[in-house]
């Protein structure tokens, strides 16, 4: 981890209210990994504490994030103009946990992403390349589905639900993540991978009683401060106390938070 004057490679508006934001670090390109995040100091002085934001890919030496504007940080990265420098501490956290591909060559991997919840996940399907992998990604309207063509020319199988039921399956994603999940040949060595709001964390958490068997690791938001796992303001409850989704997450396990 290191804290660098980054300068803005490129920012494409990819929906209405979403933004891909390029940074040109060959420090974050080579130390990146699935699942951690960028702390970006905000450059006004309304805005004290710096912004968290998951490494959404890294491709020929730019790491990027994928971001959705909601308050006055991330309207003000919205409006940067490529050639500009963010002051940005990163990576961050404890990523996705990819042990075990070294050991099994012989699994499915699920990912599952819940709106903006996408973000983390594409980097890690970058990681997969080559392998059988599931990606179900959720959205209210067609218009909301991310990155669905990033993920087919990895060669993934996409399922999309969209509660409107413009595009895919129409309902909640977890509806049907259950639904397939009754019917895909799983195997004790599936993994699974999930990023979004918390009640779909939660759903997934009891979906998943089913099947013991399938390991799913998800990345958990919060407010933070530090971003350096020293104020203790990210901490959430798990099974085994408080831990701090800065410096002990943002991944976990989820049967030990729910
Ligand atoms: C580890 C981590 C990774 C993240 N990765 C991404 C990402 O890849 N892409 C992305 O778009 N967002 C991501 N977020 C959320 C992102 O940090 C917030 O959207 C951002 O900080 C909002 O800043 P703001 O100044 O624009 O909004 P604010 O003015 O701070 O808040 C605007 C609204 O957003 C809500 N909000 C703000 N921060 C959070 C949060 N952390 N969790 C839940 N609600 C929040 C507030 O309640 C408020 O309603 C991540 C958060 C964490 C903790
Ligand atoms: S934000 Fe300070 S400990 Fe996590």
């Amino acid at each position: 981890m290191k804290k660098e004057e980054v300068k803005v490679y490129s920012l494409d508006r990819i929906k209405k209210d979403i933004f891909l934001l390029g940074l040109k670090s060959p420090y974050l390109a080579k130390n990146s990994f699935p699942g951690q995040f960028l702390h970006i100091k905000i450059d006004k002085q309304s805005l004290v504490l710096r912004r968290p934001l998951s490494i959404h890919k890294v491709e020929k030496g730019i790491t990027y994030v994928l971001f959705k504007v909601r308050g006055e940080g991330t309207r003000f990265l919205s409006g940067l103009r490529k050639g500009s420098t963010l002051n940005i501490i990163g990576p961050l956290g404890k990523g996705f946990d990819l042990q075990f591909t070294v050991y099994s060559l012989q699994f499915t991997v699920i990912l599952v992403g819940g709106g903006i919840g996408v973000a983390p996940l594409l980097f890690l399907a970058q990681k997969f390349r080559g392998r059988k992998v599931w990606v179900f990604l959720g959205a209210k309207s067609k218009e909301e589905v991310l990155c669905k063509k990033d993920f087919q020319e990895l060669g993934c199988q996409v399922f999309v639900a969209t509660e409107d039921g413009s595009l895919g399956f129409k309902g909640k994603l977890t509806s049907l993540l259950k639904e397939k999940l009754s019917i895909i040949n799983y195997s004790p060595s599936t993994k699974m991978y999930a990023c979004g709001p918390v009640d779909m964390l939660l759903e997934i958490s009891k979906i998943l009683r089913e099947y013991p068997q399938i390991d799913c690791q998800a990345s958990f938001e919060q407010f933070m401060g530090c971003g350096i796992g020293v104020c203790r303001g990210c901490v959430i409850k798990t099974k085994q106390g408080f831990k701090r989704v800065c410096k002990d997450g943002p991944v976990f396990n989820i049967k030990e938070v729910f």
